[in-house]
C-alpha cells in the first residue's frame, strides 16, 4: 500500500461512519494473546476490515479482522481484532494505517500493548512493563513508517520522537499500578522486525544498547501516532525472559500472555477510568 494521504483517510472515515455513530477518544492496540480484552466492551460496533477502503488486505494473509468501537470503563475505545505485523509481509505503511484511521476518527490518546521478551536478568515472566522509550531498529535500518513522500497535512516531514511516550500518562499508569498493588517494571522497548526470535548475541546487543524488553511490533505504530500528534502510553507483557534463556517459543508467549491477562486487564481498566 502507498503512504497514507488525507484523501484515503477521509474516504476510510466516511465508510466507518456508515457503521458507527460512536466517537472514539482512546485507541487501544492489543498485543499477542491479549486480543480478547475487547470482549469486555459494551455497546459494540464491529466493522470488518473488508468494508473499510484502503484497509490492508488482511484476508490475503488469513486474518478475518475487524475494527471494534465500544464503551469500556467510561471511555469510547477503538481497537482492532487482528493486529498486523511487519513480519507477516505487510509494509510499514500498512501496519500503521489503523493508527492513522484512529486519529482520523478523533482518537487523541493511543494505548499500545504487546508481548515482549525481558532483557533484564532479575525480571520474571509475567511482569508488566511501562514503556518509557523505544529503540526502533527496523526504522533505523530504513524500514520506518514515515519513509517516502510526506503529506504535510498529516504531520511533519522530520519528526522529533523524543518523549514519544507521554510523561503524564506514565504517571497515571504508575499511580493505578500502585493502587492495585501491582509491580510495574519500566524500561525501553526494542523492536526486532522478526519473525525470528533473537540469537543470544542479538539479545546481548539489545541489552547492551539500553533495551529492557524486545518485541516484534509497537515502534512503528508509536512513530505514526506521534506524527499525528497523539499522546501515547505503552505497556509490555513480559511473557518470557529472553536474556539467558536457551530457547524461546510462541506457545510459551501466548500461554504467559493468557495468565497475565487478568492483571493486565485490571491495569488497563484502571487507567481508562482515570482517563474517562
Ligand atoms: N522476542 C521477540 N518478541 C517477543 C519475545 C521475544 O523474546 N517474547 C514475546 N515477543
Amino acid at each position: 500500500m502507498t503512504l497514507h494521504t488525507r484523501e484515503h483517510l477521509d474516504e476510510t472515515v466516511a465508510a466507518i461512519r456508515q457503521h458507527t455513530a460512536q466517537q472514539p477518544q482512546i485507541g487501544l492496540i492489543l498485543g499477542s494473546g491479549l486480543g480478547d480484552l475487547a470482549d469486555a466492551f459494551e455497546h459494540v460496533d464491529r466493522i470488518p476490515y473488508r468494508d473499510i477502503p484502503y484497509y490492508p488486505d488482511s484476508t490475503a494473509q488469513g486474518h478475518a479482522g475487524e475494527l471494534v468501537i465500544g464503551q469500556w470503563e467510561g471511555c469510547t475505545v477503538m481497537t482492532m481484532r487482528g493486529r498486523l505485523h511487519f513480519y507477516e509481509g505487510y509494509s510499514m505503511a500498512a501496519i500503521t494505517f489503523p493508527v492513522r484511521v484512529m486519529w482520523a476518527m478523533g482518537v487523541h490518546t493511543l494505548v499500545v500493548t504487546n508481548a515482549a521478551g525481558g532483557l533484564v536478568t532479575d525480571w520474571e515472566a509475567g511482569d508488566l512493563m511501562l514503556i518509557t522509550d523505544q529503540i526502533n531498529l527496523p526504522g533505523m535500518a530504513g524500514h520506518g513508517p514515515l519513509t517516502g513522500p510526506n503529506d504535510d497535512t498529516l504531520g511533519p516531514r522530520f519528526l522529533d520522537v523524543r518523549g514519544a511516550y507521554d510523561v503524564s500518562l506514565q504517571g497515571i499508569a504508575r499511580r493505578v499500578a500502585r493502587a492495585q498493588g501491582l509491580t510495574l517494571r519500566e524500561g525501553v522497548y526494542v523492536m526486532n522486525a522478526g519473525p525470528c526470535f533473537e540469537t543470544p548475541a542479538e539479545i546481548a546487543f539489545m541489552a547492551g544498547i539500553g533495551g529492557n524488553a524486545v518485541g516484534m511490533s509497537t515502534a512503528p505504530e508509536v512513530v505514526v501516532a506521534r506524527h499525528a500528534g497523539m499522546r501515547v502510553l505503552g505497556i509490555s507483557c513480559i511473557t518470557n525472559i529472553a536474556i539467558g534463556a536457551d530457547k524461546a517459543d510462541h506457545e510459551e508467549v501466548l500461554a504467559m500472555a493468557a495468565s497475565v491477562k487478568p492483571r493486565f486487564s485490571a491495569l488497563i481498566r484502571g487507567i481508562l477510568r482515570e482517563l474517562a
